[in-house]
């Protein structure tokens, strides 16, 4: 592109630009987190809060935590929910070869209750757990996911996990999450991008990667921790006994929309999540 074009292309009054995005919610699937978004609408009777009901469309997340926290189980059952809905979503799988992501899709589906045709049907995988050259050339990765984007018309793309783009090469995190980020702008992607987070890191802080600072560049965070039951404090509060474990879950930070701002236990029933009270509502709860 010459320069003066750049130029020329990258200034508009917002009334210029080629489409108003209409930003509204897409249900996830997860109980407890699509009320976690809203907007604000102006009334007659004034301004009024109003729930997106839903994910942000056009959102790109970051998905962190340390292990087993429940940051897999969130993102298959998005993808499941989407399927069931008809909606192609892409689902990157970096970890574990896609025929085993596949298997634990199929069994939730049926927990969930939608039908496994729909999982076959509307769910793309790209496996990069098998075929290391996507996980190892950006350009080549980017030119599969146009691909899979254009030939199954793909609104919802979700990558579990973006670590390991850049494994060896946390120097270079910040630059690849960039070019994904700016790629799932470009094709109108509504994303979920894992990342997994060393237990070293303060705990409910969104930083992930060895600390290469990706949360700064994606839309927001959804931060996935675990705590054990140390004191008597922790075991009135959580009603649960001392050694027990309990996870938590937190939204930081969305540039699309008001968001919940508590910390909330995440609860896992038959290989499901659901988000939980908040800390602050079990508090009250104990004080009544
Ligand atoms: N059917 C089930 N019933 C109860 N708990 C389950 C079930 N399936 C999974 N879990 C629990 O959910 C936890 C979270 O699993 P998940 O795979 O989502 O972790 P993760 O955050 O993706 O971890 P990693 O960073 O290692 O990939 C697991 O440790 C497991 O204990
Ligand atoms: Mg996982």
């Amino acid at each position: 592109m010459k320069e003066n074009q750049m130029i020329e292309e990258s200034i508009a009054r917002l009334g210029e630009l080629e489409q108003d995005l209409k930003i509204d919610g897409i249900p996830s699937g997860v109980e407890g987190l699509d009320k976690m978004f809203f907007v604000f609408k102006k009334t007659k009777k004034g301004v009024k809060k109003e729930y997106l009901n839903g994910i942000p469309r056009y959102s790109i997340f970051n998905i962190t935590g340390v292990p087993d926290t429940g940051k897999s189980l969130l993102v298959e059952q998005v993808a499941i929910t989407q399927a069931g809905k008809d909606i192609p979503t892409i689902f990157v799988t970096v970890e574990t070869p896609a025929i085993f992501v596949g298997s634990v899709l199929k069994q939730k589906a049926i927990a969930m209750g939608v039908d496994e045709k729909k999982i076959e049907e509307n769910i793309i995988f790209i496996d990069a757990a098998s075929h290391h050259q996507l996980r190892e050339e950006i350009p080549l990765f980017l030119n599969t996911l146009a691909y899979a984007i254009k030939k199954y018309h793909v609104k919802f793309t979700i990558i579990d996990s973006i670590t390991g783009f850049f494994e060896a090469k946390e120097m270079i995190a910040r630059t690849i999450v960039r070019q994904l980020f700016h790629f799932m702008k470009k094709w109108y992607q509504t994303a979920l991008f894992v990342s997994q987070k060393r237990s070293g890191h303060e705990d409910l802080s969104a930083e992930a990667a060895g600390g290469y600072a990706i949360a700064h560049i994606l839309d927001g965070s959804m931060v996935f921790s675990k705590k054990v039951i140390s004191s008597t404090y922790d075991e009135r509060l959580y009603n649960l006994p001392i050694g027990e474990m309990i996870r938590l879950f937190r939204i930081d930070g969305c540039r699309l929309c008001g968001h919940d701002t508590e910390t909330h236990v995440l609860e896992i029933e038959k290989g499901l999540i659901k988000i939980g009270p908040s800390l602050k509502e079990l508090k009250n709860k104990q004080t009544k």
